[in-house]
């Protein structure tokens, strides 16, 4: 097993517990591997790692280049699935200060009229490409921000030059966006039909924004691979992401409704978004399912954590802590010490963050609230890749366990519905 990530169960549930889920691990693996299962067509991410398209990869890395050369910033425009996993890796990866490279700006994720008004009216000054992700094609947000940030761009430096900076990713045969740039002749990418939004982080849907950041992409795969071979393991007391699995339905099972993602990074705040959306839409259907909730420490602590210590015992923890930080800063000596802050002198900041993550672990743990812990080595591209795999596996498995299909999603199209209704789109 690799080293790069460790689940950590014994302030959860007491492994002897999920014995009983031995033979239906087997079976389900058996079952994403020889894609026999509910949804099968969607099972593509399972072995994406191994299948992807090498030369697209490298045609990434070489536009990513081009974009880091040319322009101020690069615009993406999608929502759900075709934005949270760059965003997630982007961040987590790069940090909420980044140095250098063109700035990334998420756009097309809200009707926000603030934000789309703010975003285009800074956009008024800068240089910018346009990466717009959209699977169908048809969504409405997404649609909206790029007739917006196109039709800037066409005006800003002509139609001509305005393609050259445009990148689309999208289906490979159908859809609106598909039509439209074909006929524009935008640079595409695909977005397989096998795989879901949620599940596409390791295709281009991730991988443009995140290579215009600068950031090893092809690291982010590999890393990804190491897990798809690791975690495909039928043997659920050797195979850690399938023990978390059994761990979530164990506490599904047991009394509890939510599951609270936790990291004491701040600039892992938008992973836990990324985990909100794969563990929401995947396994909340037909009335079950965990509520996925995020929180990041010791920030939270300072809101929620009264709420976890001593509220309703509706949640369990699971908490993603990062052994070697990136970056560190120690705590330097005052002369007149008063803030009484000289014993810590000289420690570094990560030192104060361990102890917190370690006082909070006993506190929540004997307030009654289990907690999983998931420890990362080191916050670079190839353990974020193995961590981003493990949850999605993790994922599949979870649904599967409740007897879900993890890969649609009916319930999101009610609240559609009623809106183009309510809009008067032709039809509804
Ligand atoms: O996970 C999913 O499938 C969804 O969140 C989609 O990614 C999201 O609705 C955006 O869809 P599309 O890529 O078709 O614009």
């Amino acid at each position: 097993m690799s080293k790069v990530l460790s689940v950590n169960l014994e302030k959860a549930v007491d492994p002897a517990l999920l014995g009983e889920y031995k033979e239906k691990v087997k079976e389900i693996n058996t079952g994403i591997n020889s894609k026999t299962l509910k949804g099968n067509d969607f099972l593509g991410w399972a072995d994406y790692p191994t299948t992807y398209d090498k030369e697209e990869v490298e045609q990434i890395i070489k536009d990513a280049e081009y974009v880091r050369a040319n322009y101020e910033v690069l615009v993406v425009c999608g929502i759900g699935g075709s934005y949270l996993g760059a965003r997630a890796a982007i961040e987590a990866i790069n940090g909420l200060k980044p140095d250098g490279g063109p700035e990334i700006i998420f756009f097309g994720n809200t009707f926000s009229p603030n934000y789309t008004a703010q975003v285009m009216s800074y956009l008024e000054k800068k240089s910018f490409a346009i990466n717009v992700i959209s699977k169908s094609g048809t969504t409405t947000e997404t649609s909206i921000s790029f007739r917006l940030v196109k039709d800037l761009l066409e005006r800003k430096v002509g139609k001509e030059e305005a393609r050259k900076a445009i990148f689309a990713t999208t289906d490979k045969e159908k859809g609106a966006l598909k039509t439209l740039s074909d006929k524009e002749g935008y640079q595409t990418y695909v977005l397989p039909s096998d795989v879901g939004g949620r599940y596409s982080v390791f295709t281009a849907v991730g991988l443009l924004p995140m290579a215009v950041a600068g950031i090893d992409i092809k690291a982010f795969l590999s890393g990804a691979l190491l897990a798809s071979k690791e975690l495909n393991n039928p043997d659920l007391e050797t195979n850690p992401c399938y023990q978390y699995a059994c761990t979530r339905d164990y506490m599904y099972r047991h009394g509890k409704s939510v599951e609270m993602f936790v990291s004491y990074e701040s600039q892992y705040t938008q992973i836990g978004e990324w985990l909100k959306q794969l563990f929401g839409e995947s396994e909340g259907k037909e009335k079950k399912g965990l509520f996925p909730a995020s929180a990041t420490f010791t920030t939270d602590l300072h809101s929620l954590g009264q709420f976890i210590q001593e509220g309703t015992p509706l949640l369990y923890e699971t908490i993603i802590y990062v052994d070697k930080p990136k970056a560190d800063i120690a705590i330097p000596k005052d002369k007149e010490d008063l803030d009484g802050l000289n014993y810590l002198e000289g420690k570094n900041i990560s030192y104060v963050n361990r102890k917190a993550f370690e006082g909070t672990l006993e506190a929540h743990t004997s307030g009654g609230v289990p907690c999983v812990v998931i420890e990362l080595e080191k916050m670079d591209a190839y353990s974020l890749g193995y961590l981003l795999y493990f949850f999605m596996r993790a994922c599949a498995m979870s649904a599967y366990l409740l007897e879900i299909n993890p890969f649609d999603q009916p319930g999101v199209e009610i609240y559609k519905k009623n809106m183009f209704h309510l809009l008067g789109k032709k039809g509804y």
